[in-house]
């Protein structure tokens, strides 16, 4: 048994456009998630280019964030957390992402919810940057293959890191910035599927964040800013010299953004690999300072599943991002109803990868089980298998902090409230411990309710992470 510092960040995720909803109220303008229609398991969402007549769009409804927020912060006080991350909207902000001036509504509206999350003792996590870019940016752009997107981002940053500086301190600048390879509507703003699209934009979005950490630190000394990645480490599948160089080349596919946001410079394998592609970035000097300069100061990272590589590509797993691509079913594993493996060890290894490469704080701000809740005769969601699945996640978290000494600021569960999936746009993909009353077609009454997790989360948080039963 273990027992987290009392300033150990518990708490829950979310982001603006899985949650608010409001898509087009208090000026918001149209983001590249709203025009995705719902999908599932199988089929993907589809990218319509425009709203179309008769097609489903949950990023349009969320669950009503937007209006509810102040009846979610008081669950959220309940349950006890100390932090509650979430994401501006960039197109609230600037709803083409080209005019000059914000739109003062939408600054308002993030005014207010940082205000109430105070009042409630809890301090936001705020990240600039959840996917959801504008619409009209995105396709005027082409997406961020384009350089330029870089300095409408830079403007958007410098608005609202002078804006909430009073009361946002800590920042996460991209959210998964190297899911590039792998949605790349959602992490690119662009559909060109040709590596050098990719690693321009993947260039560009890492300059985006080295100069949103510098705007930042430049308006405001105190914030802390971090970066963040999807988990990045991979088992060699057997001992076989091949599966584990293998595992060297995928862990190096997704880890080097995360080397640039650390260390200021691009990796020298990086590098080798871009010229043996025959790819040349547009990078400048200016640029590679602003790299240099734009050192985050901690690394969060959200974690699902683990990774196997090996050169025998059959048997790949589903997955949250990475393991669509590069995952081999792993035989010692069971997966959820949405075939993402569980491993909980796995966190515990990756964590002491992390610190291990970087000895930068890290910080777990999204970790969770996608299912499907049932209500009871009696009105109660009794979601055991979820309790179980963040039992063992956060008992290899307190293992990692309290005998293997990774520096670790805090531990958010994803989707601490049912949001819309990311991947799949359904709403009965539930991470939370909150439920809400709505179905994939977005029907309901949208009522919260607590599931049987909230109470065991609660436990967790009153007693430090000490008390793990249910
Ligand atoms: C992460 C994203 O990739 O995984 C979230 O940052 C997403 O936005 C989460 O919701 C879980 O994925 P999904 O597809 O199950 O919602």
């Amino acid at each position: 048994m273990h027992k987290l510092s009392k300033d150990f960040l518990w708490g829950g995720a979310v982001s603006a456009t899985q949650s608010e909803g409001a898509y087009l109220e208090g000026g918001k303008g149209l983001s590249i998630f709203d025009i995705m229609t719902k999908g599932e398991r199988n089929t993907p969402r589809r990218n319509t280019g425009t709203v179309q007549e008769g097609e489903i769009y949950p990023n349009h409804y969320g669950i009503d964030f937007y209006h509810r927020y102040p009846e979610d912060v008081k669950l959220l006080k309940e349950l006890g957390i100390r932090a509650f991350r979430t994401s501006i909207s960039w197109a609230r902000i600037f709803p083409t992402g080209f005019e000059e001036q914000p739109n003062e509504e939408g600054l308002r509206f993030y005014d207010q919810l940082f205000d109430t999350l105070l009042e409630n003792g809890i301090e936001p996590v705020v990240t600039m940057l959840h996917s959801d870019v504008p619409l009209e940016l995105a396709q005027k752009l082409g997406g961020w293959k384009n350089k330029e997107m870089v300095r409408y981002f830079a403007r958007y940053v410098e608005v609202i890191v002078s804006h909430y500086k009073a009361k946002v301190k800590k920042w996460i600048t991209i959210n998964e910035i190297n899911a590039v390879n792998y949605v790349l509507w959602f992490s690119c703003a662009m559909l060109d599927d040709d590596e050098k699209s990719k690693a321009l934009a993947a260039s560009h979005l890492l300059l985006a964040s080295a100069t949103a950490v510098k705007i930042g630190h430049g308006i405001d000394p105190d914030a802390l800013i971090g970066g963040m990645v999807t988990d990045c480490y991979s088992y060699p599948y057997t001992c076989n010299p091949d599966d584990v160089l293998q595992s060297v080349e995928d862990v190096r596919t997704n880890i080097y953004f995360a080397d640039v946001m650390c260390r200021g410079y691009y990796p020298s394998y990086q590098k080798m690999k871009l010229k043996r592609a025959g790819i040349c970035l547009d990078l400048t000097e200016d640029d590679e300072k602003i790299l240099r300069e734009g050192t985050i100061d901690f690394l969060g990272f959200s974690y699902y599943s683990s990774h196997v590589s090996s050169v025998v590509k059959d048997e790949l797993v589903e997955g949250n991002l990475l393991q669509n691509i590069v995952g081999k079913k792993n035989p010692y594993l069971e997966a959820s109803q949405w075939g993402w493996q569980i491993d909980p060890k796995g966190l515990r290894y990756s964590l002491n990868e992390f610190y291990d490469r970087y000895q930068k704080p890290l910080f777990i701000v999204e970790n969770g089980l996608g299912a499907k809740d049932e209500i009871d005769e009696n009105g109660k969601i009794n979601d055991l298998y979820r309790i179980e699945y963040l039992r063992e996640h956060i008992r290899a978290v307190e293992d990692a902090v309290c005998i293997d000494g990774v520096e670790l600021m805090g531990y958010l569960v994803w989707g601490i409230i049912d949001v819309i999936s990311g991947t799949t746009g359904e709403m009965s993909k539930r991470y939370g411990l909150i439920y809400v009353d709505q179905d994939d077609e977005g029907n309901g009454m949208l009522e919260r309710r607590k599931k049987a997790s909230f109470d065991w989360y609660k436990k967790v948080i009153a007693s430090d992470g000490e008390d793990l039963e249910d």
